[in-house]
């Protein structure tokens, strides 16, 4: 923490006091601004040598412990406990360390920022001139990162190659810590004497207000029951708290240094997204009218529980494997500019031809939006949709040559496309990978039956050198279902394998949850290089397949032994 530049000249104490406020409320905000950079910068620096260190692990045969594998060893134990290792806070509320070390540190960092250096020249401790000002300075100059944090095109998960689902929890945590700033900024201006009457305090105030409803609104249980409310509240207030702050800090003139930053980069975001809705949805804005329902998307009921959304790709529309989209059904929700995210589960195909020009989702039905869907898709309509994307940042299966694909239930979106992607980057030479090991846990055995055709495609002709191990567990009450009916119409005891049902050869099929731990240690132990394990479908198998990697293996890896990257998908 650095100290102001004072002018020379002999002042009084209450002149020198001032000098020093106003200085040190000029200057620690930077420094706090170039912590919070230094640490996003340090992100995206690990980021890219994890790029990089997967190119240069070189499988090794285990053997003697080898020096040169410390950094390896080392990179192991750190990610095993930073992400692996989580705190539990009340029942369904997960941490993982590396996000508990974050949220100390950020709180520390402001708290320190704000309240050191904060004895008057009289002598008088935390004077509130001294860390009133100060507080609301570096509050402001937080919002501009908040804002980023937030957004869909989100420029810090750009850099540090962290899923912007994964960012949302240090944007709600940094917003929770601004809210705090904000009213240690109202306290050290309330006991300094500030008169609640200046039009500058009131629209402070309403800024203040705008804040802690955001915050209120912005908890797990509300956004978890009632996501649109939660979504049109939040933008509202967050629109309010941002206009008013601008209000608050123009008469400063400090509008510039927190809020208008924030503003453009909102902006930007509102812009992108509105220019992605009109290019990828042309058809829809065109001044002819549409002569046939081409960009209508088609809606399958696979099951009373899941549904499968199949659209048009639009031109130029691009994306890697496991990125989602927002799709918006107008004739459907309830409110405009209702969109919800969904996995694209096809890959890119740059063929022109309608097999190669369609977007699959599947969609689990849960109450609100996919209820109503499924329902209106029952009844055998097309629906017009907008398509906005592709987002997120999913993980990079390069460089490793066995990688572990396991999900539940709707899950599946996300792991598909990475399976059939593995296949196709291998059948053209693109790949390192010798080993996918593919897990579905699945309720339903009927469900099995989506990805049927996908699976015979892609595992139909694999390239020399690739095995491919698919797993289906069914796990729900649906099992006997699959079992043959006998001549009297009684279920004959199933004995041996599903394959059957499924009938595509190289795909077993087990019933109840899969042993995450025997089949991750097993697929670890046996690779021959870096291994890569991905998650998606739900807390309690994200929490399990995070149970199985837990543990650092430092000695192994000194060995030779296989490194292991690990994704779970955000739901965690
Ligand atoms: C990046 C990403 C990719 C996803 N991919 C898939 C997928 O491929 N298949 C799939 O079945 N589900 C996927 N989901 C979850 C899917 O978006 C929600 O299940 C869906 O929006 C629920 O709509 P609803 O109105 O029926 O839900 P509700 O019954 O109202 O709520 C059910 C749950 O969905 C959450 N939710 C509701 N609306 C949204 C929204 N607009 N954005 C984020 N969460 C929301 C709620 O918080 C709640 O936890 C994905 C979510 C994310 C964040
Ligand atoms: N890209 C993305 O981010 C993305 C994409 C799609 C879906 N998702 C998320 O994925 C989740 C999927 O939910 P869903 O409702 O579709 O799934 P679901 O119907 O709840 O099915 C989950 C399956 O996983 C099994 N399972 C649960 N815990 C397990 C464990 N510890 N070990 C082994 N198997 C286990 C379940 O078995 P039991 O029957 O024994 O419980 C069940 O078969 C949602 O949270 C959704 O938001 C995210």
């Amino acid at each position: 923490m650095g100290e102001p530049a004072l002018t020379n000249i002999p002042l009084s104490k209450i002149a020198l006091d001032k000098q020093l406020r106003v200085a040190r409320a000029a200057l620690y905000p930077k420094e706090v601004v170039w912590v919070v950079a230094g640490l996003i910068a340090v992100v995206s620096l690990f980021h890219l040598l994890d790029l990089f260190y997967i190119f240069l692990t070189r499988p090794a045969k285990r053997g003697a412990i080898s020096l040169r594998r410390i950094p390896l060893a080392v990179a192991d134990v750190t990610r095993s406990f930073a992400f692996r290792w989580t705190i539990s806070f009340g029942l369904s509320y997960t941490l993982n360390l590396a996000e508990v070390a974050l949220t100390v540190a950020y709180i520390s960092l402001l708290f320190v920022f704000a309240l050191v250096n904060t004895t008057s020249t009289t002598g008088i401790k935390f004077e509130p001139h001294y860390f009133g000002n100060r507080a609301g300075a570096i509050a402001a100059s937080q919002v501009p990162i908040i804002v980023a944090l937030g957004t869909r095109n989100n420029i810090i998960s750009w850099i540090t190659g962290i899923s912007y689902t994964k960012l949302s929890y240090v944007h709600r945590m940094m917003a929770r810590v601004l809210c705090v700033m904000v009213w240690l900024h109202a306290l050290g201006k309330i006991k300094s004497g500030t008169p609640l009457t200046l039009p500058l305090v009131r629209v402070g105030l309403i800024s203040l207000s705008s804040l802690v409803l955001l915050c209120i609104v912005s908890i797990r249980p509300v956004r978890e029951r009632a996501y649109q409310f939660f979504f049109i509240v939040h933008c509202v207030l967050a629109l309010m708290f941002l206009i008013a702050a601008y209000f608050h800090l123009k008469d400063i003139q400090m509008a510039y240094y927190g809020i208008l930053p924030a503003m453009i980069l909102w902006g930007l975001d509102r812009f992108m997204h509105f220019a992605r809705i009109v290019i990828f949805n042309f058809g829809y804005f065109k001044p002819t009218p549409l002569t046939s329902g081409d960009f209508d998307a088609s809606v399958d009921v696979l099951s009373p529980q899941f549904i499968r959304i199949t659209l048009h790709r639009p031109n130029h529309f691009r994306w890697v494997a496991g990125q989602c989209a927002y799709l918006s059904f107008p004739g459907v929700s309830s409110l405009p500019f209702e969109a919800h995210p969904f996995t694209i589960s096809t890959t890119y195909n740059p063929d022109p031809s309608p097999s190669g020009n369609k977007l699959i989702f599947y969609a689990r039905v849960r109450d609100g939006f996919t209820r109503k869907l499924r329902d209106r898709a029952a009844e055998g309509e097309k629906f017009r949709v907008f398509l906005d994307g592709p987002y997120d940042s999913p993980p990079a299966l390069i460089g490793y040559s066995t990688s572990i694909l396991i999900a539940g239930g709707s899950g599946i979106a996300f792991t598909l496309p990475l399976l059939i992607d593995l296949i196709g980057q291998a059948r053209r030479g693109e790949t390192t990978c010798r080993r996918v090991v593919f897990v579905w846990s699945i309720r339903e055995s009927e469900n099995m039956q989506w990805i049927r055709d996908s699976l015979s495609q892609c595992l139909h002709g694999l390239a020399p050198g690739l095995s491919v191990d698919v797993q289906l567990y069914i796990t729900g009450k649906h099992i006997e279902e699959l079992y043959p009916v006998d001549s009297i119409g009684e279920k004959i005891k199933f004995s041996g394998s599903y394959s059957d049902v499924l009938s595509v050869p190289g795909v077993s099929v087990g019933t109840g949850r899969p042993d995450l731990e025997a089949l991750l240690g097993k697929e670890i132990q046996e690779a021959s290089g870096p291994v890569s394990v991905n998650v998606c479908g739900g807390r309690s198998l994200a929490q399990a397949a995070t149970k199985a990697v837990r543990y650092p293996r430092p000695m192994d890896i000194l060995r030779g032994g296989n490194t292991v990257s690990f994704f779970a998908d955000g739901s965690f």
